[in-house]
C-alpha cells in the first residue's frame, strides 16, 4: 500500500531541474491510468520530449491532448506499441529507432500491463499476460537500447506490483522496479470486485492464498485505493531523484527503497541470480540474445 500521499505534481516541482530537458518514454498511457498521470504530471517541468507509447492510438491521443492543451511548449510523440505480439513490438522499436530527431532517450518507464485477464495465448504462443507485462517490454527495451545508451545517465523503470519482477543491470543504466500500491485505474475494469458485483473477488483472494500472498487473508477492505496522480509519485522519484541512483536495481514503493523487514519484498526481486535466469529465459522466448 502506498503511504506517501504526495501527488505526481508535487514531485514534478521537487525534481523540476532534473526533468527539464529530458526525453521520457512511457508505455501504456491511457486516460485514467498511472502512466498517463505520470506523463501529464511531469509535463509542467518541461521535459524536452514525451514519447507516449500505447496499443490504442485514440487513447494515446487523448493523453497527448491533455498534455499539449496545458503545456503547448512540451513536445509529444505518439508510438503505436502492441506489447502482446513480439512482431508488433519489433515494428514499434523499428519505427522509434528510425526517428532521426530522437537521438537518445533519458528515461524509459515500462508501465503498460494487464491483470487477471482470462487465460489466453499470445500470437507467439506464450501466456498472454506474461507476454504483455514482461516479454514485450523486455524485447522493446532491448531493441531501443541504442537510443537509451546514447543518454548521459539513462534510467529504465519497470512497473510491477507486490508480485514483483526482478531486474538488475550490468550496463551503465540505472534501473528500478516499482510497486505503485493500490491505485484506482482501468486495470481491474474487466473484473467484478466491488459492492454488489463482486463475483470475482473471492476467486482472486483464493488465488492469492494459494500463491501465499498476504492479501489473500487480509482482504481488500482495509486497503484504501489512491488516485493515479498519487500512484505515479514513485515513478517520478525513480526516474529523477538524484540520490536513489545509489540503489541501482532496487525495488521501490512510496517514494523510497523498500524495506524487506517491513515491506513485502520477494526474494526474486533482489536476487541477481534469479535476475540472470529471467534474462536468459526471456532471451530464449523472444528468440534473440542481447549482449552488451
Ligand atoms: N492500479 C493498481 O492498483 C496497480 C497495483 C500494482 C501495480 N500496478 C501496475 O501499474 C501499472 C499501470 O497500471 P494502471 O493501474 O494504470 O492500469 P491501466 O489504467 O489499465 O493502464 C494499463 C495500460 O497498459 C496498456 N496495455 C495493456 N495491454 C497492453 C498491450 N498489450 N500493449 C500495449 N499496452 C497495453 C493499457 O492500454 P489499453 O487502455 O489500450 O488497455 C493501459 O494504457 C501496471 O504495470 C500495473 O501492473 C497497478
Amino acid at each position: 500500500m502506498s503511504t506517501d500521499p504526495r501527488s505526481v505534481n508535487d514531485l514534478a516541482v521537487t525534481y523540476e531541474s532534473h526533468i527539464q530537458g529530458k526525453v521520457v518514454l512511457v508505455t501504456g498511457v491511457s486516460p485514467g491510468g498511472i502512466g498517463a498521470a505520470f506523463a501529464i504530471g511531469i509535463a509542467s517541468s518541461k521535459p524536452s520530449l514525451l514519447i507516449l507509447a500505447g496499443r490504442n492510438l485514440t487513447k494515446v491521443q487523448q493523453t497527448a491532448l491533455a498534455i499539449t492543451s496545458k503545456h503547448s511548449d512540451v513536445k509529444v510523440r505518439k508510438l503505436e506499441l502492441e506489447l502482446a505480439s513480439l512482431a508488433a513490438v519489433r515494428a514499434a522499436a523499428e519505427t522509434l529507432n528510425h526517428w532521426a530527431d530522437v537521438s537518445h532517450i533519458d528515461v524509459v518507464v515500462n508501465n503498460a500491463a494487464v491483470m487477471a485477464t482470462d487465460w489466453a495465448l499470445s500470437p507467439d504462443g506464450f501466456e498472454s499476460q506474461l507476454t504483455t507485462n514482461h516479454l514485450g517490454h523486455f524485447l522493446f527495451t532491448n531493441l531501443i537500447m541504442g537510443k537509451i545508451l546514447k543518454a548521459a545517465a539513462p534510467r529504465v523503470i519497470n512497473i510491477s506490483s507486490d508480485v514483483i519482477d526482478s531486474v538488475h543491470s550490468d550496463l551503465r543504466i540505472i534501473t528500478f522496479v516499482i510497486n505503485p500500491g493500490l491505485i484506482t485505474s482501468n486495470l481491474d475494469g474487466h473484473l467484478q470486485l466491488y459492492e454488489e458485483s463482486d463475483a470475482d473477488l473471492e476467486s482472486m483472494l483464493e488465488i492469492d492464498r494459494i500463491m501465499g500472498n498476504a492479501i489473500g487473508w487480509l482482504g481488500f477492505e482495509n486497503m484504501i485505493a489512491q488516485p493515479p496522480e498519487v500512484g505515479a509519485n514513485t515513478y517520478v522519484f525513480a526516474a529523477f531523484d538524484p540520490e536513489v541512483t545509489a540503489h541501482n536495481g532496487a525495488y521501490l514503493q512510496s517514494c523510497r527503497v523498500s524495506d524487506p523487514w517491513t515491506d513485502i519484498v520477494r526474494p526474486w526481486a533482489t536476487s541477481t541470480f534469479e535476475a540472470g535466469r529471467l534474462w536468459l529465459l526471456s532471451e530464449k522466448l523472444v528468440g534473440q540474445e542481447f549482449l552488451y
